[in-house]
């Protein structure tokens, strides 16, 4: 009897301490599979939230583990967005049966292949790894995830090719796969396959930024509901295919950087609500499309594209939405329709390298928003321009050469840059500044830690980055969706970027103390990856990448004495970092010396290149030149699609030169011999040679060569800008005095290290304003080593040989004597030199440059230095600064005619510093000294990961002082 009651009351006890503990505990105890899966994710992470290891949090679910939530005891959410994780995802995932949602986005240090069990993952809508470090393919079995309506797996480095199961996702909304390294074609389906094409509910396809190749023929059907299409960034070939005309949901059309070929279909007109239509930079034939009836749009790019000569079109001047209209190299002709300058909502027009003549006319009222006109390469006689005093490019038009225009300002590239918005900080004047990585926050003056990101837009309907009420409304858009104080967003460095997207850095700072709490920034990062938050209409798509949140970096674990450990562990794994590091680079040293001393002991005995050039099929004895690739012929033949015309970029001293792209995305220049005039096999050697033995910024580099099927071709590195001479010719108002005193301290830097630094030293012997390239930055490279002479071909210094060079440059001692030695590169530098200042070409009319100058200088002359006859315009200003003076000075003492009362390079470099440092301090003030003198301290220090852009013109225009270092326009060397 006792017992039976002993019995009875057991299961009562037991309820009453249950309900003791909290109700919720009853129901929340984590199924034991998912939490044995979670921690299985855990032990794979080194870096997690510190409640995933709280004494006080042991069970998942039970609302201690940040970022978890469940169920019933499932776990149905994981989203840990901006936590710092660092490690792998775990195989064990897919034990998470009941998951809804995954948001894994901006942990960079969470990377690896991504394990095919999610597969299993059957009741997941939403997939969101963005800005993480995956690797590998895409695992076919996403396509079981039947429920998946958000699938985002931007900004990893995903490649292979695009599983064809994806087409299974029928309920997909919101498909995200830009900024991988994805290759192939887009999955279309087949009769046994499927293919993107079944996507019929899904609004956006997002395959920008991949090296996605074919065609997209049978992609597209009338079916579907897409509102943004971005496949810009790719190597797409074939037609536009006509069934996007059925699609007239769209709003944002990107096709822009790839392959596409043939006429735009017509149909595409019936795409009434495009807001963007971008093609540019395609090789897309017949006339320009009609785009009349497309009444919604506003940004137009259709350049760089190989369209019919055609007058304007009419929809130019009737599009009464349009903001941006750029047609770079669109054969147009005839006059720029005055009508189009009127348009209401105008802000920007590009129309260079276009063939209009006759008078251009802006006149009437213009609105205020329209800020550039650029019209440079045409062909314009007149221009009556009254009404508008904004940025107008007219270099290289007739007009230019009007003597009484009255606009001469716009026969100048520079000109004025647009100040880009930028959020104030003017009410915090009295916060001096704060310590490390915070910053002030502009709500209350206060510093804290903010959460900080880029957002990026792929297609903003807008192009005016000066309008404050513009990013004024996404300031409040983010404060009020975010849930953040009144002004706690601050917006800066606002540009387009070299993709053409907007670019924006964005810092969000906690409602109170200095820090966000853990939920907090996952609620917040769930926001944007998984676009909840929306931006103002007008910023059309956006995706968003966060930086690593600082006061959580390398922090596994709350408390305060854990974090100290940490700390510790941080800095043990730095010091032990920066040890191998150190020790890396001892081995690499280590290793090139060996291989020098194995190559020079080589050199001793035997030609390295002995068998070259003795048969025609012996590439495969063609030596493995330190770090120079041996290409393939056929490589190199599909890379410049077959050596077409439309891929050659000039002509060099035996051959031509043309651009390419590597599979790998490397963009190249690739010198090829002419056939049957090869008679340089010594300077091809010489040449691959030497430069597989020079690094230095300021040189060219060789990346490799080929020398198969008769073939000789050279493999260097690609530089955007064209020749110095070039650009002298046809933007010497763009090169001011400061830019050309960079140019000749770049260049004298490059030939210090041949004479100075390489082992064993090398002459250039033609050097010259055509062996003279720029980048982007307009960093100068010298070039085409193809007559170089190792000097220790010589015991004194000097070799005796045959005289080559050009003529102009040539030093006239070397030509008299056939003495060779560095001071003849000093003399022909010299003549460059003299080049940067009058912007002639050595020999003009019969007058030699050096002559002239030398007879024309005059000491008294206080504003010219008696140049003035000589001198190019562009600078003329420049010419009264004492700075001007020592630089003829000390090219005419590198043009002297004795060799021994030259200086050496190395001196020249150090007096052309020293010019720039006067230039800098004295020119610009105080203000910018600092980031100008680390500029031209090289070492790539002022110059910004600006990747080379086919593009004419940067749209819009940037916002920060860098500006002036990116090019308004390229220069194709031809
Ligand atoms: C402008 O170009 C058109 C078409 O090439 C030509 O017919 C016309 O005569 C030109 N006008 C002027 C003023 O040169
Ligand atoms: C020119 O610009 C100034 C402001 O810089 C403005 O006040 C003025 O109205 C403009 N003139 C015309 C004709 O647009
Ligand atoms: C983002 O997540 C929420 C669930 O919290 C969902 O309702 C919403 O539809 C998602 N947003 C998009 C654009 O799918």
């Amino acid at each position: 009897m006792e017992a039976a009651t002993r019995r009875r009351a057991m299961p009562l006890l037991l309820v009453l301490v249950l309900l003791a503990a909290g109700v919720p505990a009853a129901f929340c105890v984590t199924n034991p599979q998912d939490a044995s899966a979670l921690n299985s994710l855990k032990n794979q992470w080194t870096n997690f939230p510190s409640s995933w290891s709280s004494a006080t949090a042991t069970d998942p679910c039970d609302g201690g583990w940040d970022g978890v939530m469940c169920s019933n005891g499932r776990v149905t959410s994981l989203r840990l967005s901006s936590v710092n994780i660092q490690g792998t995802l775990s195989n064990s995932i897919g034990q998470l049966s009941q998951l809804v949602f995954l948001d894994l986005s901006f942990n960079i240090g969470l990377g690896g292949t991504m394990p095919a069990s999610i597969g299993s993952l059957s009741q997941l809508s939403i997939l969101i790894l963005i800005g993480c470090s995956f690797t590998g393919s895409i695992p076919q079995e996403l396509g079981n995830l039947q429920q998946l309506s958000f699938l985002a797996l931007n900004s990893n480095k995903f490649s292979g090719k695009i599983p064809a199961t994806l087409g299974l996702l029928t309920n997909l909304n919101w498909l995200d796969l830009a900024d991988n390294q994805l290759t192939g074609s887009i999955p279309i389906s087949t009769a046994n396959t499927p293919g993107l094409d079944f996507l019929t509910k899904t609004k956006h396809f997002h395959f920008n930024k991949n090296q996605l190749s074919g065609s997209l023929t049978g992609l597209f059907n009338s079916n579907m509901s897409l509102i943004h299409i971005l496949f810009d960034s790719n190597q797409f070939t074939g037609p536009i295919p006509a069934e996007l005309g059925g699609i007239t949901s769209l709003q944002v059309l990107r096709l822009d950087r790839n392959g596409f070929a043939g006429a735009v279909p017509p149909n595409i007109s019936n795409l009434v609500n495009l807001n963007e239509l971008n093609l540019a930079s395609n090789h897309l034939t017949g006339s320009l499309p009609d785009l009349s009836s497309m009444t919604k749009l506003n940004v137009v790019d259709l350049g760089n594209n190989s369209f019919a000569a055609s007058v304007a079109p009419d929809w130019f001047t009737t599009l009464t939405s349009l903001t941006s209209l750029s047609i770079v190299s669109g054969q147009l002709i005839g006059e720029v329709p005055k009508g189009l300058f009127t348009l209401p909502q105008l802000q920007q027009v590009v129309l260079s390298k276009n063939s209009f003549n006759g008078t251009l006319e802006i006149t009437g009222s213009i609105n205020k928003q329209l800020q550039v006109i650029n019209l440079m390469n045409n062909l314009i006689q007149t221009a009556d321009v009254t009404s508008y005093n904004k940025t107008l490019v007219l270099v290289g038009n007739p007009v230019c050469n009007v003597p009484d225009f009255s606009r001469p300002s716009s026969c100048s590239v520079q000109q004025e840059n647009m100040v880009a918005y930028s959020t104030s900080l003017s009410k915090c004047a009295s916060t001096a500044s704060c310590s490390n990585d915070q910053s002030v926050n502009p709500a209350n003056c206060g510093c804290g830690y903010p959460y900080t990101g880029n957002m990026v837009f792929r297609a903003p309907f807008f192009t005016d980055l000066t309008n404050s009420a513009t990013f004024q409304q996404l300031e409040t858009s983010l404060t009020t969706q975010l849930s953040l104080r009144d002004g706690a967003v601050s917006l800066s460095s606002i540009q387009f970027n070299s993709d053409d997207y907007l670019q924006v850095q964005v810092k969000l700072f906690p409602s109170s103390g200095v820090t966000f709490s853990v939920p907090d920034l996952i609620r917040i990062g769930f926001s944007l990856s998984n676009q909840t938050y929306k931006p103002p209409a007008n910023f059309g798509p956006y995706y968003f990448l966060a930086d690593p949140y600082i006061p959580l970096a390398g922090a596994s674990s709350g408390g305060s004495k854990k974090s100290q450990i940490s700390t510790g562990a941080v800095a043990g794994i730095a010091v032990a970092g920066g040890l191998l590091v150190i020790a890396l680079i001892a081995m690499v040293l280590f290793a090139l010396r060996q291989k020098r001393r194995a190559n020079e002991a080589v050199t001793g005995r035997t030609d390295p290149f002995a068998t070259w050039g003795v048969s025609q099929k012996d590439s495969g004895g063609a030596p493995q030149l330190k770090g120079a690739r041996n290409f393939p012929f056929s490589e190199l033949r599909n890379c410049t699609n077959n050596f077409s015309d439309s891929h050659e970029i000039g002509s060099g001293g035996y051959g031509k030169v043309y651009k390419g792209t590597l599979v790998d995305g490397t963009r190249v220049a690739i010198k090829r011999a002419e056939r049957g005039s090869m008679q340089g096999v010594t300077e091809f050697k010489n040449e691959i040679e030497l430069l597989s033995r020079v690094h230095h910024r300021n040189l060219v580099s060789l990346i490799g060569f080929c020398y198969e099927q008769g073939e000789q071709m050279l493999v260097y590195e690609y530089i955007s800008n064209g020749t110095l001479r070039e650009n002298l010719l046809v933007r010497g108002t763009y090169l001011d005095w400061k830019k050309r005193l960079r140019i000749a301290l770049g260049s004298a830097r490059g030939l210090a290290y041949l004479h100075e630094l390489a082992d064993p030293p090398i002459i250039h012997r033609d050097v010259k304003s055509t062996n003279i390239l720029l980048d982007d930055h307009l960093k100068a490279k010298v070039a085409d080593f193809g007559l170089s002479k190792l000097v220790s071909d010589t015991q004194k210094g000097h070799v005796s040989t045959q005289v080559k060079g050009t003529l102009g440059y040539l030093d006239p001692e070397y030509y008299m004597t056939q003495q060779l030695s560095e001071k003849s590169d000093v003399y022909s530098f010299g003549v460059v030199m003299l080049e940067l200042v009058s912007g002639r070409q050595p020999i003009e009319s019969g007058k030699y440059i050096v002559r002239e100058v030398r007879l024309a200088i005059d000491p008294n002359d206080r504003d010219y230095y008696g140049l003035r006859g000589l001198l190019d315009p562009a600078i003329r200003d420049s010419a009264r600064t004492a700075g001007f003076r020592r630089f003829v000075q000390l090219a005419m003492r590198c043009v002297d005619e004795s060799a021994a009362s030259r200086p050496a390079m190395g001196e020249v470099v150090k007096e052309i510093e020293a010019m720039l440092q006067n230039e800098v301090s004295g020119a610009d003030g105080a203000s910018s000294a600092g980031s100008s003198a680390n500029e031209f301290d090289g070492a790539g220090g002022g110059a910004r990961a600006h990747p080379y852009s086919d593009t004419e013109i940067t749209r819009g225009s940037c916002g920060d002082n860098a500006s002036e270092y990116m090019p308004y326009f390229e220069v194709k060397p031809k």
